[in-house]
Formats: structure tokens, C-alpha cells, sequence
């Protein structure tokens, strides 16, 4: 019979059906079929269909994760077979006793096949399925006796309320994993702080406290997975032979295990996949700590039985650790390249990540003070992969005594000049510029690259030369020593014909004649990029009138906010900035005055994007034209561009301009609208 009825219950079994089955597709089989969007469409026509008839809701519909209000409290579990630990292995001489002793148990001396697991970092969990259907979710507690948190369990999306298929034991414990994937760690933590709550210290911590949560619907907020790893008990059917293949029948039943799961013969084989793992380790969206082998035949297993309250038949070779406590026995500040000022803590040595790290970087000063690191305090200190050592916190419960903040220095390190920190900005700067040591590879680079003083031939190997040797005995300090050097002196430079060193001069030569947008662009102030220094030159017009702006006149300019103007400011405070720039111009380096009046000027407030190549120029020169007669070039399309400017081949830009409906113009109505060059 079809009553209506019947047909939304048909139709509820059927999307419920089809949900599941998605879900294995996504979460087990990890080879989606359909679009989130679809999944999406399919549960709210579910949710739907069972608001208008509450009759037909079933407990393990996907709707019903979150299944009531909060629980009281955890509820105690007997576990039906005691949730064992593992015994651990540190080293290769290790692992391969291991292996002797299982062999001599078993008096053997065949290979064994070994299941080869990773060790997921995250809290173990049992499942009770009775009849297939989930009933029970407990955490391992002591071993005997665990809690009850069903409630949460199920919001765990990665776990099946029913299990797939036909034909599942009346009673099957599933064992496994919770943990939380390292993305939605981060993800978690960056909420709770922006909500003033605690964060947590690691994923293992952040998967521990949510499961212990007692409102489901705070655990089904947070990103939890789960990966099964055995089975715990089972009744009224018979496993097979392996607990390879163990793990397949959950698999088939719908329950997640790890794609990285191998089979591998002997110690060798176990070392092999040891060192696999710990190269794949920092690739792995969540943490692991090691890996995991299991004597693969269960015959062999029981066998081997258990002592205490481990197996016989398994070990876990643990990864180094990467994170390790530590003592801070100072504070230095490095200069990069560009200037801004790390502080880096000097750590009583240790072993962390497979290393002895005696540094760790503190980022910045707002980090100093966040985590308030003082000098003697006690860490945890971090070292995952070739990521540079970190500080993640301080143990302020071992503190001794009151000892002093951490301070910025005043002035520079390496070269003595003052060290700015711009309100609101975390990083703190040497102002010493073109004229700090640290500095100093990085500002010539920039100095002769192409956008800047478009120096050809001069690149990074040849100013690293330059820079660390000299030539003839004389320093390469500063870009005014550029202009200085001979043809002889280069090719006396590795690598350096007389050809080339010829032609560098006379590159060299020819970037005398710049504009000042370039040779403002060409000092590499913090922040000021090519469209500020444009902006900057039009407004001012001579570096004499912008050498004594005050930080109000400099605000005054479009674009530029209060940490740009504390920078420029702060760069032409400094007598070694001002001597350098001299030094360029007495040998030479010039550009055409600018009429500074910015509203004389014929482009002054248009805005310009150009795309394709042009014939009678190349798009650098066009746009310092433009930029000269008082116009502004931008590298994108939008609502504020006056004119798209289209060569031959134009790319996507011009197609954004028609959408938008901004004025193309070709080359030649370009040239129309230039002053004459
Ligand atoms: S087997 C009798 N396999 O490591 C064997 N454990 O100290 C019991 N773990 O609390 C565990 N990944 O939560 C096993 N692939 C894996 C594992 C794993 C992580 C955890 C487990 C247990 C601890 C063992």
C-alpha cells in the first residue's frame, strides 16, 4: 500500500540510505562522489521530512548525531576485554629485539609478517556495535574501567551510527582513535582566543577536552576524526586469520582506517616503514608520534600473549619528540635582511625533533609579551620537521623569583641606529637601512632590480660577492659604492669576463638617469612599494621637500596611513640614510624635475592598468610616463580604474575592464593623452 505515510518513510530509509553511503564514500573510502552541496541538499530534505513526521526518526539517522541535551555526568564502563598499552621502542637496536624475542617465543626463525600502523596522537576510544548499530562510545580510562561518552562519540562524523552491509556480529567492540587533524586544531584555537577562552596546548589535548565535554553540541562544533585499529571483542562470529585483514572487514563494514596502513616482513621491513613514516610525518594532516607493529597472524598473537598490561605481540617505535622542555638562559635580537628585528631565546641545549637545538625563535615582541617570556623561565619548546625551533610556552608554575621583562633594544645590533616599532605593528625595524651590514645584501639587490634602479647584470650571486669580499680591497657598503666600481675591478670578480664586466658599467652608467618614483621605490623603505613611492614623488615633488616632511605632511598623501609615514620619517631621520643618498648624486644618479603641483598635472588622479605589449615602448616605461604626468599605475581592474591601456595579446584584464565597463584605450590614444616625452 501507498499512503502518504509510507512514501516519506520510504523516502526518509532512502536518504538515509543514500547519506550513509556518501559518508563511507568521504570519510572511509576518502573518494567523494558527489559534491558537499549535494550532501547538503539531500540531509536538509531529510532534516525536513523527519520535523514533519517525528514518528519516522531513527536514533543513528545522520540527523540525529547530536542526540539530546547535556549529560549530568560520565557514566563508568567495564570494558568487556581490558584496553592494553603499548610497549614503547626508542631505537633501532630496540625494535630489532623486539623482533628476536617474538621469534624465540615463537621458535621461529621465518620472517614475521608484521601489521605496520601509524600511532595516531589522539585518544583512545571503544565502540560498542550491537546488531551493527552504535550504542556505546567509552574513553580507555585505567585500562579495566572507562567513561561513558556515547553523547559524544556520535558527533564524531567519521564514525558509523550503523554499520554497513549485512551479516555483523550481535556484539563487535571496535578500537580506535579520536584525535582532531592539525588544521582544525589551529582553526579551534584561533575561536577560543578570539572569544577570550583557554586554548589548548596541542590536538591530543583539544581531542581529550572534547570528549569530555558534557553538551554534544560543544564536541559537534569541534573537528573530530577517527581511525579504528582493532577489534576490542567480538561474539557470535568468527575474525580472520590477520589482523591485516581484520581491519579490511572494518573497512567493508564502514568503519575508518588508516590509508597508511602496511603489512611489512621482519625488522627490516618494520624499519623501513619507520623511516617512511617519519619522513611523511610533518606532511600528515594530523599528529602521530610513531608508528605501530603487530605480529599480523592472531594464531601467532595468542601465542604470544600478554604481560602486565601490554601485548607481547606488538610495539611502538616512537617518533623523536617535538616538544621538550627547556631552560631560557637569554634573549638576543637578529637582524634579517629586511631589517626587522627577531628575537631569538638561547636555551640550555636539547634534544628536540632529532636535533640538540640551543635556539629558539620568539617571533616578535608581541609574542614575548603574549606568552610572557622572561629570562630563567622554564619552556616547552617545539621543533616539527625543518621548521625553525620554537617557543610554544612558558611553565610559569616554575617560575623563581621576579625576573625582568624581555626589552626591545634601542638601537640596532649590528649597526647602531634606532630601532622603530610602529604602533600596532608587531614587528620591530633597524632604521640604519642601506646602511646596516645585516641589511645590506637584500637593499642592493632590491636596489638594482629591474622595477627599481633597473641595473642589468647585477644580480644577487654578483652582490654577494661584492658585499662578503669586496674589490681591491675596498668594501661595497652601499649603492653608492655601485657607481664607483671599475671595469677592472669586476672582472677581477669570479666568474667575471672583461665582456660582461664591461657591459655591467655601462649598465650601471645608464641607471643614472632614473626618475625619483624608481630611485625613491630603489631605497627600499619598509613599506613604501612602487605605487606609494609614485604617489610620494608626485606629492612632493624633490627628495629635499620630502626629506623634511613631518609624519602629518606625509599622511597627507593619498595612501599613505600612519605606518608608512612613521617609516619614511623614521628613514630620513637617519644621517647614514641622507649620506648615502647624497653620495648617489654626487656621482651622478638623476632624474627630470617634477612640476610638484599635483593638480597641474595632466593624469594627476587617474588610475591605470595596462595589459598587453606596446610597440612604441615597454609597459615600465609607459607606466613611468604616466606615473610623471601625475597618474597612477595598478597591477588589477576594478570599480576605481580610470583607464585599461591594451597592447597586442591583452590578457583577462581587458575582458574585467568590458565587465566593468571601464574606458580601453589603445596605444596611440595613450601617447595622446601623455605629454611629450
Ligand atoms: S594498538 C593492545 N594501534 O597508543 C594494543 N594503539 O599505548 C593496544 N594508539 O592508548 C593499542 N595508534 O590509543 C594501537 N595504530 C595503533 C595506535 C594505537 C595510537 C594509541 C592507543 C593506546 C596507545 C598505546
Amino acid at each position: 500500500m501507498s499512503e502518504p505515510g509510507g512514501q516519506a518513510a520510504a523516502r526518509a530509509a532512502e536518504l538515509r540510505e543514500r547519506l550513509d553511503y556518501h559518508n563511507y564514500r568521504y570519510y572511509v573510502l576518502d573518494d567523494p562522489e558527489i559534491p558537499d552541496v549535494e550532501y547538503d541538499r539531500m540531509f536538509r530534505e531529510l532534516e525536513a521530512l523527519e520535523a514533519e513526521h517525528p514518528e519516522l526518526r531513527t536514533p543513528d539517522s545522520p540527523t540525529q548525531r547530536v542526540g539530546g541535551a547535556p549529560v549530568e555526568g560520565f557514566g563508568e564502563v567495564r570494558h568487556l576485554v581490558p584496553m592494553l598499552s603499548l610497549e614503547n621502542a626508542f631505537t633501532a637496536d630496540e625494535l630489532q629485539a623486539f623482533d628476536r624475542r617474538v621469534r624465540e617465543r615463537l621458535e621461529t626463525d621465518d620472517q614475521i609478517s608484521y601489521a605496520a600502523e601509524t600511532k595516531l596522537d589522539g585518544m583512545a576510544i571503544s565502540l560498542l556495535y550491537e546488531d551493527g548499530h552504535l550504542v556505546r562510545g567509552a574513553t580507555r580510562g585505567d585500562g579495566q574501567t572507562g567513561e561513558d561518552v556515547t553523547h559524544n562519540v556520535r558527533t564524531v562524523e567519521s564514525i558509523p551510527l550503523r554499520l554497513r552491509g549485512k551479516g555483523h556480529p550481535p556484539r563487535l567492540e571496535v578500537r580506535g582513535e579520536i584525535y582532531m587533524p592539525k588544521a582544525g586544531f589551529a582553526c579551534l584555537n584561533e575561536r577560543l582566543a578570539a572569544s577570550g577562552s583557554k586554548t589548548f596546548v596541542n590536538p591530543r589535548n583539544a581531542a581529550a577536552g572534547t570528549l569530555r565535554q558534557l553538551d554534544p553540541r560543544v564536541a559537534a562544533q569541534r573537528p573530530l576524526e577517527f581511525f579504528a585499529y582493532g577489534v576490542g571483542y567480538c561474539e557470535g562470529a568468527e575474525l580472520p586469520e590477520r589482523h591485516s585483514e581484520v581491519l579490511e572487514m572494518l573497512k567493508g563494514w564502514g568503519v575508518r582506517v588508516s590509508p597508511l596502513n602496511r603489512v611489512v616482513q621482519g625488522a627490516a621491513g618494520c624499519q623501513a616503514y619507520y623511516d617512511q613514516m617519519l619522513g611523511e610525518r610533518d606532511e600528515l594532516p594530523y599528529e602521530i608520534d610513531g608508528v605501530v607493529f603487530k605480529v599480523d597472524k592472531r594464531t601467532q598473537q595468542q601465542a604470544l600473549g600478554f604481560v602486565s598490561r601490554a601485548p607481547r605481540w606488538a610495539v611502538a617505535f616512537k617518533f623523536p619528540a617535538q616538544e621538550v622542555t627547556t631552560v631560557v638562559r637569554g634573549v638576543d635580537f637578529q637582524v634579517g635582511r629586511t631589517g626587522a628585528l627577531t628575537p631569538v631565546a638561547r636555551l640550555e641545549p636539547v634534544f628536540v625533533g632529532g636535533v640538540t637545538v640551543s635556539n629558539a625563535t620568539l617571533h616578535n615582541m608581541d609574542e614575548i609579551e603574549r606568552k610572557d617570556v622572561r629570562i630563567g623561565d622554564t619552556v616547552i619548546v617545539r621543533r616539527a620537521g625543518d621548521v625553525i625551533p620554537e617557543v610554544v610556552r612558558v611553565l610559569h608554575e616554575r617560575r623563581e623569583g621576579h625576573p625582568e621583562p624581555v626589552e626591545l633594544p634601542a638601537k640596532c645590533p649590528v649597526c647602531g641606529s634606532d630601532v622603530v616599532r610602529p604602533e600596532g605593528q608587531a614587528a620591530a625595524r633597524c632604521s640604519g637601512g642601506l646602511f646596516c651590514a645585516a641589511q645590506r645584501k637584500e637593499k642592493l639587490r632590491h636596489f638594482a632590480s629591474r622595477r627599481a634602479m633597473d641595473i642589468e647584470g647585477l644580480g644577487a650571486r654578483i652582490i654577494e660577492q661584492l658585499v662578503e669580499e669586496g674589490v681591491d680591497g675596498r668594501e661595497v657598503q652601499t649603492p653608492a659604492d655601485i657607481y664607483a666600481l671599475t671595469t677592472d675591478e669586476l672582472a677581477g670578480l669570479e666568474r667575471m669576463g672583461e665582456k660582461s664586466a664591461a657591459n655591467l658599467v655601462a649598465s650601471i652608467s645608464r641607471s643614472k638617469d632614473t626618475t625619483f618614483a624608481r630611485f625613491l621605490f630603489a631605497l627600499g623603505i619598509p613599506e613604501v612599494g612602487e605605487v606609494t613611492a609614485a604617489s610620494l614623488a608626485r606629492h612632493f615633488g624633490s627628495i629635499d621637500r620630502l626629506a623634511e616632511a613631518e609624519t602629518d605632511d606625509l599622511e597627507a598623501v593619498p595612501d599613505v596611513g600612519p605606518v608608512i609615514a612613521q617609516h619614511v620619517h623614521e628613514f630620513f631621520r637617519q644621517p647614514h640614510n641622507l649620506d648615502v643618498i647624497a653620495a648617489l648624486r654626487a656621482r651622478g644618479v638623476n632624474w627630470p624635475a617634477i612640476d610638484y603641483e599635483p593638480d597641474v598635472l595632466p593624469l594627476a588622479g587617474k588610475s591605470f592598468v595596462l595589459t598587453g605589449a606596446l610597440e612604441t615602448m615597454t609597459r615600465d616605461e609607459a607606466r613611468d610616463r604616466i606615473q610623471a604626468a601625475g597618474g597612477k599605475v595598478t597591477g588589477s581592474v576594478s570599480g576605481k580604474t580610470d583607464y585599461v591601456v591594451a597592447g597586442k595579446d591583452p590578457g583577462s584584464k581587458l575582458d574585467k575592464a568590458e565587465q566593468l565597463g571601464v574606458t580601453v584605450l589603445n596605444e596611440s590614444e595613450l601617447l595622446e593623452l601623455l605629454p611629450d616625452a
